[in-house]
């Protein structure tokens, strides 16, 4: 699908449908609004109990973005790409949150992790809308990123998001499982 222009609305579906994870970035600079942006709509994520465990590091100094590069990646898949993107966004999850610990433990929902890919996702959608190219790296060192974002032992990190500009016809629509396979009606 052809690019279409972020200024133009159009429907969620199709914002849905163009967004696939970017691994090719071209050099821009990432206006800080465009950032506000997608940040804002990941804290106006819904969350279990609204406790809202969702701590995000922007890195967009580029020793700092070529450490995670460099030091933060477990190996096995190649990544060297995310070298190219503007911004690399850290997620981490804030463990103190009692109902958090103890909630899980009884049902075995896991709902901080629900809720991180919750605001993780939105950020990303926004980042579509704006023309944005984005990708989940969840193949981290948790400890690494920790240490190279400064967070406290109390945040968890889970993943990366790459944000940067895309370069134009880099897009490649990966295949999903019919909903036959996926859904059940009653
Ligand atoms: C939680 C999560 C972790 C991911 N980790 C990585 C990763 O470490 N490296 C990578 O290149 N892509 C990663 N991806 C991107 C997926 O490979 C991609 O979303 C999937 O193949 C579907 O393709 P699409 O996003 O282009 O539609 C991750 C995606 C998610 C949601």
């Amino acid at each position: 699908m052809k690019n279409p222009n972020p200024l133009e609305e159009r429907p969620f579906i199709d914002l849905v449908k163009h967004r696939t994870s970017c691994r090719s970035y071209q050099p821009g600079p990432l206006p800080k609004a465009h950032l506000d942006r997608m940040l804002e709509t990941a804290r106006l994520a819904p969350s279990a109990c609204n406790r809202q465990p969702w701590r995000f590091a922007v890195v967009q100094d580029e020793a700092t973005r070529m450490r995670l590069v460099d030091e933060a990646f477990l190996s096995g898949i190649p990544m060297r790409w995310a070298a190219d993107a503007e911004a690399i966004i850290a997620l981490g999850m804030e463990k103190s949150i009692v109902t958090h610990r103890i909630a899980p433990k009884i049902s075995g929902v896991d709902y901080p992790l629900i809720d991180l890919g919750i605001a993780g996702e939105h950020l990303v959608l926004q980042a579509e809308e704006l023309g944005l190219g984005t990708c989940w790296i969840g193949w981290i060192k948790p400890k690494v990123v920790r240490r190279i974002v400064g967070w406290p032992r109390g945040i968890e990190p889970i993943g990366l998001i790459t944000v940067g500009w895309p370069v134009a016809d880099a897009r490649k629509t990966r295949p999903r499982l019919p909903p036959e396979e996926t859904t059940i009606w009653l």
